[in-house]
């Protein structure tokens, strides 16, 4: 009913608005006096100081905030970490230890691809983490810890606020890692948890631009294909870009690294492709900006149409963007997690132009029970 969804049009709508609580409420009550305290990772303790590899499962987004979990616990917890897709790693005969943490991710705790993985992480003595939004669910009763994610309930099938809830508690969860390894040091682990805590506020800023958004998506009813490049921590957010266009608007779209257009992407642009670009932030000394920027130029100077987005006062982007969709300034991890809204409002106001249901997309599940 209408009341269920807070006036907004659509569940998908109202969860979007609701982002910058689930992160808050991820954060809440884990962070005291500049460390992190999470409770719930008792069960590992002794685990997180022996192990010597993480492994992540997943399945859709879910994996994809996985991707992100990759960058930030190798960053700051200094720890090989591999990421699969639940269905592609139980089935090829994976090398796991009692020194292998496992972290499954997943908002509905329910996924069948990623419950039987992580069974075969437990019966080849793997330490198992599941980090979960739905109290209670299957998945964490198999596992040895469970790290809540406080999303609230999501009830379109197409996962948003859960996304972001899941990318700050496995942020959370390298941070705690780092504690624990003396990876980092106390103030930098501070200094991190503080930029953390200021994404809700950044992210309700972002938001703000969903009529800007909206007005984008109603030109774009047309569009038959939509490319999504990134790079870095842009990677996943391509990814999750191009995954939303599909599920929602059924529009055939596609994510890629940056640095592999070059490799084959580069041969589909011709007059008109529109192209979202995951922009990094131009400051720090190591930061991928340049090497962004000569791909926009180069696909620019081959007609595509560019949607970027990229970090407010970016102004070497502007002169070749045909749209720009500023996000505050924050560090490169933190940044997907102001860039993947817009690009999810982009999703739900094409299908919704479109006349599609945004929260029932066809041949979709909320919750994949079966293998
Ligand atoms: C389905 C949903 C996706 C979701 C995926 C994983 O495919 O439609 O939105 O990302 O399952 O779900 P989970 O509950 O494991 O996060």
């Amino acid at each position: 009913s209408a009341s269920e969804k807070g006036g907004w049009s659509s569940f998908m709508a109202k969860e979007i608005s609701e982002e910058p609580e689930a992160i808050a409420k991820t954060l809440l009550g884990r962070i005291t006096d500049g460390a992190v305290h999470v409770e719930e990772l008792e069960p590992l303790r002794d685990s997180l100081a022996e192990i010597n590899r993480i492994v992540i499962l997943g399945c859709g987004t879910a994996a994809y905030s996985g991707m992100l979990a990759k960058y930030a616990i190798e960053k700051w917890a200094k720890i090989p970490v591999d990421v699969e897709l639940s269905h592609e790693f139980r089935y090829r005969d994976p090398i796991l230890d009692e020194k292998t943490l496992v972290i499954s991710v997943s908002q509905s705790g329910e996924t069948m691809d990623t419950l039987m993985a992580v069974k075969y992480a437990v019966d080849a003595g793997a330490r198992t983490l599941s980090i979960c939004n739905t109290q209670g669910a299957t998945i964490p009763r198999e596992s040895d810890a469970v790290m809540y994610t406080h999303a609230g309930p999501e009830v379109a099938v197409a996962s948003t606020k859960a996304f972001v809830a899941q990318i700050a508690a496995f942020y959370l969860f390298a941070l705690h890692l780092a504690a624990v390894r003396d990876t980092l040091t106390k103030r930098e682990i501070s200094g991190l948890l503080e930029e953390l805590q200021a994404l809700p506020d950044q992210l309700a800023t972002v938001l703000e631009q969903h009529d800007k958004i909206k007005e984008l998506a109603g030109w774009m009813v047309d569009t038959s294909a939509v490319l999504f490049l990134g790079r870095h921590a842009g990677f996943p957010v391509a990814l999750e870009g191009a995954l939303k266009l599909k599920e929602l608007a059924y529009i055939h779209a596609e994510g890629f690294a940056a640095g592999e257009l070059k490799h084959g992407p580069i041969a589909l642009i011709e007059p008109g492709q529109p192209v979202f670009v995951v922009v990094p932030s131009p400051r720090g000394e190591n930061s991928l900006h340049p090497k962004v920027v000569s791909n926009i130029q180069e696909i620019r100077a081959r007609g595509a149409r560019i949607l970027a987005i990229a970090e407010q006062g970016d102004a070497a982007v502007l002169p070749y963007a045909d749209v720009v969709i500023p996000i505050p300034l924050a560090s490169t991890l933190f940044e997907p997690l102001l860039a993947v809204a817009p690009l999810q409002i982009f999703a739900m106001e094409l299908a919704a132009a479109k006349g599609l249901d945004v929260d029932q997309p066809r041949n979709l599940a909320k919750s994949v029970t079966v293998e």
